[in-house]
């Protein structure tokens, strides 16, 4: 007997034919009454399979042999909320609460002057609703770090509105840099009577 003849046997032994189908069915799978059919897979299930199982050999050797993403969701987890943490504690590395005194930071602190603050303060920083900042007399305090805290939280009970959603930290110094160096120390034309306390000037 050849190899083919011998499957052929094989075959005939595990398999029937249905004579109304032509289907193969199992001999020995019958229950009540009920036979298996033994037919080939669908071939796009066949390609589903392969295509899993090639999807999990990329995966195994991407991740465990040249380890090129983390193994573990806690990993990565842990590494995004880190990334959060510093966004939210750490301002733009560069920032740094202090005067400046380039001409262009003082020239774009006046244009925010003269169109924002110059309505309660005025124009020549004499005061109107707002106090005076060409004199010696503060009420919150004449540090930069003093001023940028009033600017960016304000007064709200006492009509400083805050700036923190209109300005951005860089545009909050700049306007107070333009009040610092420019404003302070000058004679407006209508000084509004001091309010405060007298503070030695630290600039
Ligand atoms: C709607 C009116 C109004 C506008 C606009 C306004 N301010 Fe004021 N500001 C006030 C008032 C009123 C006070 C006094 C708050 C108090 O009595 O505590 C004040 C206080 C301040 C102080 C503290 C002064 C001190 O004596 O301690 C600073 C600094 C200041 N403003 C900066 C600004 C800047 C910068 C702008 C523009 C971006 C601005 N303000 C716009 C009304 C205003």
């Amino acid at each position: 007997m050849t190899t083919d003849e011998i499957s052929k046997n094989k075959d005939q032994e595990q398999y029937e034919i249905d004579t109304l189908t032509n289907d193969r069915l199992i001999k020995d799978h019958e229950y009540d009454g009920i036979k298996e059919l033994d037919n080939d897979l669908p071939p796009w299930w066949k390609w589903l399979f392969y295509i899993s199982i090639a999807f999990g050999i990329i995966y195994l050797v991407r991740l465990w042999v040249f380890q090129s993403e983390d193994l573990y969701q806690v990993q990565e987890y842990q590494k995004d909320m880190e990334e959060a943490a510093s966004i939210v504690t750490k301002p733009a590395a560069d920032f740094e609460i202090k005067v400046l005194d380039d001409p262009a930071s003082l020239a774009n602190g006046k244009d925010t002057y003269d169109k924002i603050c110059q309505v309660c303060h005025l124009i020549d920083g004499g005061g109107l609703v707002g106090p005076n900042f060409t004199d010696n007399y503060w009420i919150h305090g004449n540090t930069m770090e003093d001023m940028y805290q009033i600017v960016t939280d304000g007064v709200i009970e006492k009509g400083m509105i805050p700036y923190k959603d209109q300005l951005s930290p860089t545009q909050r110094l700049e306007v107070l840099s333009y009040i610092i160096k420019d404003l302070h120390g000058t004679t407006p034309a209508n000084p509004k009577a001091p309010q405060g306390e007298e503070l030695e000037w630290p600039y």
